[in-house]
């Protein structure tokens, strides 16, 4: 199965069972506590929270989507083999009054657990013809108990106490997004060993101070990273050889022929991303979200260089996520302004880390460490502008990599150097 099937499926999957199509919302939050959105029931917290009426707005209490989403927590990480900052989340939601929770009962009511858990079994087993490995469920704790029901649930689909996991706070309860907001237990399917769907069953509302209060009304909130669903379904090494990469993947092969995989991963995840946010809004710049996205296409920047794949590809690239993504998102069909934008960005970087590479050459050896590293790398960025993440990211591919008193050495310079020339910070 394509991926546009896989995605068609799913939204007409859950369109039969009651539930309205939403479109993604945009990367940028409506939620103020966090700087960019990071899953589909984001735009939907009101909601949870019965703040608006789902009626009102969608005709159902039952919502699906397919959201874009960024996540900054593992943008180190992004080269190996599972990482990514921009992925889509495929999701089905359910705000309260639950009716009769009844599977087999469409309706535009709400649902809880058995009919989530119906839903996503015969999605993943009878749609999709996957196996499900194993489950998980929360084992509970002080003032939220195990889940039983759901457990009762699995069992009643053949499940066994060998393939149900009860796990803890930190695998099997999500949420809140930002500092408050819906949370609760959730039950997890993993197939060939990996989390593919992570259904949140919302019964709590967290406060800013950490405070668990039961929610007015229930509600379930799922989300399973398309690029992972696509990896079993197409049965990849890798969530980057799925179809979801094409037409970018080869567009990238295609200028840097012997590319290392790890470098080609940062620019597949990199392109899609600042292509994705710039197309939503965001500028390049010093502050929170701006700065995220220079973050990365200041790293992208550097890849393409050390594989001296030329600036004039770079539109090819952006062209390749607007032939993937437009048909679903109204905002990559024109891609002017991001062409502009991003090759703006790129290019005057790319001056940057011309001289900035010459300089590490020179004055970088090998057995620097410590006090003395820290200090090298400041005068890499305060002379020639080279960022610590990048000047860290080229340390450690020679092996070099930046132990704690040169960062150290390197922030409390830092820290002087703004105090005296009082711009505003790099830091998100
Ligand atoms: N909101 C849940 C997640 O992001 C479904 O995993």
């Amino acid at each position: 199965m394509t991926s546009e099937e896989v995605r068609k499926l799913f939204l007409s999957f859950f369109e039969k069972k009651g539930h309205t199509i939403i479109s993604s919302s945009s990367l940028i939050p409506t939620d103020p506590s966090v700087l960019l959105t990071t899953a589909g029931m984001q735009q939907l917290k009101p909601y949870f929270t019965g703040d608006k009426d789902p009626m009102t707005n969608f005709g159902s209490h039952r919502i699906t989507s397919v959201q874009k989403c960024f996540r900054t927590t593992d943008i180190d990480e992004v080269g190996d083999e599972r990482h990514l900052t921009f992925f889509e989340m495929l999701g089905n939601f359910s705000f309260g009054p639950v009716g009769s929770d009844n599977p087999k009962d469409i309706g535009t009511e709400g649902y809880f657990k058995k009919s989530s858990i119906d839903f996503a079994y015969e999605l993943m087993t009878k749609e999709l013809g996957l196996k499900i490995d194993w489950v998980s469920v929360f084992q509970g704790e002080k003032s939220v108990p195990l889940d039983t029901e759901s457990i009762a649930l699995w069992k009643e689909k053949g499940f066994t106490d060998k393939n149900i996991q009860q796990c803890d706070r930190a695998d099997n309860f999500w949420g809140p997004t930002g500092d408050s907001g819906p949370c609760g237990p959730t039950t997890e399917i993993y197939v060939d060993g990996i989390e593919v769907w992570n259904i949140v069953f919302n019964q709590y509302f967290q406060d800013e101070k950490g405070n668990l209060m039961p929610l007015k009304l229930p509600g379930v909130d799922t989300g399973m990273g398309f690029e992972r669903l696509m990896k079993v379904i197409q049965k990849t090494e890798t969530v980057f050889e799925t179809d979801l990469f094409e037409p970018l993947r080869s567009r990238v092969l295609d200028a840097a022929k012997n590319i290392p995989e790890n470098h080609l991963r940062i620019i597949l995840d990199h392109v899609r991303g600042s292509v994705c946010m710039i197309a939503d809004g965001i500028y390049p710049s010093n502050l929170e979200r701006g700065y995220i996205l220079r973050r990365i296409l200041r790293r992208l920047s550097l890849k393409l260089k050390q594989n001296n794949v030329q600036l004039k590809y770079v539109p090819d690239f952006i062209g390749a996520v607007s032939e993937k993504f437009s048909p679903h998102y109204e905002q990559l069909k024109n891609t002017q302004r991001v062409n502009q934008i991003f090759f703006a960005e790129v290019e005057k970087f790319d001056a940057t880390l011309g001289k900035g590479l010459r300089q590490f050459e020179k004055s970088v050896s090998q057995s620097d460490t410590g006090e003395q590293l820290g200090q090298k790398l400041f005068q890499l960025y305060t002379t020639f502008g080279l960022p610590l993440e990048i000047s860290r990211d080229i340390a450690q591919e020679r092996g070099m990599p930046i132990d704690s008193r040169a960062k150290e050495t390197f922030d409390a310079l830092f820290q002087e150097h703004q105090k005296i020339s009082k711009q505003p910070s790099q830091k998100a």
